[in-house]
């Protein structure tokens, strides 16, 4: 499927929930290339999902990282009600703001920052800014279609 920096695929709740399976799979191949990831995952407390589109992303973020906090961000989205539905009980923020920008203003510190089909929204000038939001042992976790 194209990558389409500026617009979100997913049109329909049941479209983000497919794309959300087929980027499980994708996790677990990660996993199973990097032994302990996972474990790190579901311990993770605070977790952010950069360009977060309509929350395809945020599904199995919620299902990998079952004790964290999430915040989604997008300048331009909002997640679906119906996924915001489907998570509920778990702790979702959403901030509609530019990458940058959240990563200039946000007093967050996170285990994990996902950026999932997203490749060009983090600017050299962002880079700084999003390595002094990550836990010590952090991780930045990016995920594309070709992978
Ligand atoms: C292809 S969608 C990916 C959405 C989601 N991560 C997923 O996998 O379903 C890309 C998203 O990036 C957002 N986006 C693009 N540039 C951005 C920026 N500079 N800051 C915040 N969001 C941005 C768009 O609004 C769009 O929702």
């Amino acid at each position: 499927m194209p990558f389409e920096p500026f617009g979100d695929l997913n049109n329909t709740p049941e479209e983000a929930i497919g794309y959300s399976e087929f980027y499980e799979s994708t996790l677990k191949f990660h996993f199973s290339c990097h032994p302990g990831v996972e474990q790190f995952f579901t311990n993770a407390r605070k977790v952010c999902d950069l360009a977060c589109g309509r929350g395809a992303s945020a599904i199995f973020i919620a299902k990998f990282c079952p004790q964290a906090r999430i915040v989604t961000v997008d300048r331009v989205a909002t997640p679906f009600p119906e996924i915001i539905q489907q998570l509920q009980g778990r702790h979702i923020r959403h901030e509609r703001t530019s990458v940058s920008r959240f990563l200039k203003d946000t007093g967050d510190t996170f285990d994990i920052a996902f950026l999932v089909r997203a490749p060009n929204v983090i600017y050299p000038e962002d880079c700084v800014n999003l390595a002094k939001h990550i836990k010590g042992a952090g991780y930045v976790l990016e995920l594309n279609d070709d992978e």
